[in-house]
């Protein structure tokens, strides 16, 4: 049956679960992403392709919550290829400033064409006359224009939600050329900050020869390509609703007597990713306790660290090195029953991370560079008193919103340390005056506000396919 609205993303927003009577069955993705677009999908006969995750073949379309799911299969030289190799041993790294060396392999670019024809096919049976598509993220930066190649009729967005690197570096990528007139083929290019936007279309203008004016590009061929920054933003209320719940605000009572009732709980909550800067906080943390600026018997560290792309060699040695940290660190600074870092290897449903955002004091985010980082904004949404104090790093997109938040320079550790203790000892007064402006951005600008504006200005821009319906 052919969709009047097409989401095309690496991942489906569900995951793999077994049933406890041993069946296996879905569970919608803990991820804001699918909150955001299941209204604009409901509104629009929507449909939504994505990959599933292992290697399983042969699974059928079908229904989860109302909405309508196209599962993509991969196999292991898929995912060894296009999601470890080029996706994540190459892309990731060279877009968030070479945190770590990204590898250039001819196999690795091979299996992303591969993979990204495989999506747009798809997405093209799938699609109706004259429909939107929606097309997600670093790992499908080919689909627009294999899609436009294969119909020109369709209304196509792309959105990166991650960062765009300057031209500097993306000018390593052998395969530059290729992915920029990727991209290209969308109506309009979504980014999360004005600069990332402002880096493409200089690239463009640069190494496509394309003429440019402020956000627009002009093509050959009449056609007009627009990229323009949508920050996205988290369901700020739904966040709220669960920190005001019963259950929640035991549960973050129970948390705090858990870890011994100290005066002051930190917590830092990401992907168990490079990219985070969770060794350096944990350093800077740690040297406080040694100077004597912190005490164990005072405060506590609660690290939570989600498993993440474990068969990626850059991530295995990330855990063993954190493991070996938060081991030194305990053993030399630790007490009986007073640890000077809680540290948790495991990922969690959305209310216990609501819990843990409720029994914390300080909220530390100190990624050497982020898209936008979602947890920042989703602690002050649980803030509803107006009260906890946020360290965040300038290198983060949340930081070009969230600016009453303690900025800091994750590469400075001895400025790290001065604005977490500052964060420690701030009079109630402060935090309440820094949490209340954010917590008036983030209310205001949320996740249902962003998917609109993009889906508002895709009806604006595309000169192909109908516009969308508002959710
Ligand atoms: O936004 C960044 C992102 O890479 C998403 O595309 C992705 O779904 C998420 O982080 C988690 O990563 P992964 O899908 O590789 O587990």
């Amino acid at each position: 049956m052919p969709y009047d609205l097409v989401i095309v993303a690496n991942r489906l927003p569900v995951d793999r679960v077994t049933q406890p009577d041993g069946s296996s069955g879905w569970r919608t993705s803990p991820g804001g992403l699918v909150t955001a677009i299941e209204p604009v999908m409901r509104a629009n006969d929507g449909v939504w392709i994505g990959w599933p995750g292992g290697t399983e073949e042969g699974l059928e379309p079908f229904e989860h919550d109302g909405l309508e799911l196209v599962p993509m299969s991969m196999t292991q030289a898929d995912i060894e290829g296009f999601y470890e190799g080029f996706s994540n041993g190459t892309l990731w790294p060279l877009y968030h400033d070479l945190v770590a060396k990204p590898e250039f392999h001819r196999e690795w670019w091979d299996s992303y064409v591969h993979v990204n024809q495989r999506f747009a096919e798809k997405a093209a049976s799938l699609a109706a006359e004259d429909a939107t598509v929606w097309v997600h993220d670093y790992q499908l930066q080919l689909v627009p224009q294999m899609l436009r190649t294969l119909r020109p009729d369709l209304r196509i967005g792309f959105y990166l939600h991650i960062p765009f690197p300057p031209a500097e570096l993306f000018q390593q990528l052998p395969w530059r050329r290729q992915l920029l007139e990727g991209l290209l083929g969308a109506d309009l290019v979504g980014f999360q900050l004005p600069g990332a936007a402002q880096n493409f279309v200089r690239l463009v203008r640069q190494r496509v020869g394309h003429k440019t004016h402020r956000d627009l590009v002009y093509l050959p061929d009449g056609r007009t390509v627009r990229a323009s920054p949508f920050p996205i933003s988290i369901d700020a209320a739904g966040f709220e609703e669960m920190a005001r719940s019963e259950p929640v605000v035991a549960r973050a009572a129970e948390i705090r007597e858990a870890l011994g009732d100290p005066r002051k709980v930190f917590l830092g909550i990401d992907r168990l990713d490079y990219t985070k800067g969770i060794f350096a906080r944990l350093r800077a943390y740690a040297e406080l306790i040694e100077d004597g600026q912190l005490d164990v018997e005072d405060a506590v560290f609660v690290q939570v660290a989600v498993p993440s792309r474990e068969q990626v060699e850059e991530y295995r040695i990330l855990r063993d090195e954190i493991d070996r940290l938060v081991g030194r660190i305990n053993g030399d600074l630790g007490r009986i029953g007073r640890p000077a870092i809680s540290y948790l290897h495991s990922s969690y449903p959305r209310e216990e991370m609501a819990a843990l955002y409720t029994a914390a004091d300080v909220m530390v985010v100190t990624p050497y560079r982020d898209g936008m980082n979602l947890v920042a904004k989703e602690y002050v949404a649980c803030r509803y008193d107006n009260d906890g104090a946020l360290v965040l790093s300038e290198f983060a997109g949340a930081a070009d919103e969230l600016r009453q938040a303690w900025l800091v320079n994750p590469y400075d550790i001895n400025g790290m340390k001065s604005a977490l203790l500052e964060a420690f000892n701030a009079e109630p007064r402060e935090t309440t005056r820094r949490m209340k402006a954010m917590r008036k951005t983030v209310t205001q600008h949320d996740v249902a506000a962003w998917a609109a504006s993009f889906m508002s200005e895709l009806s604006d821009v595309g000169t192909h396919g109908k516009a969308v319906k508002p959710a």
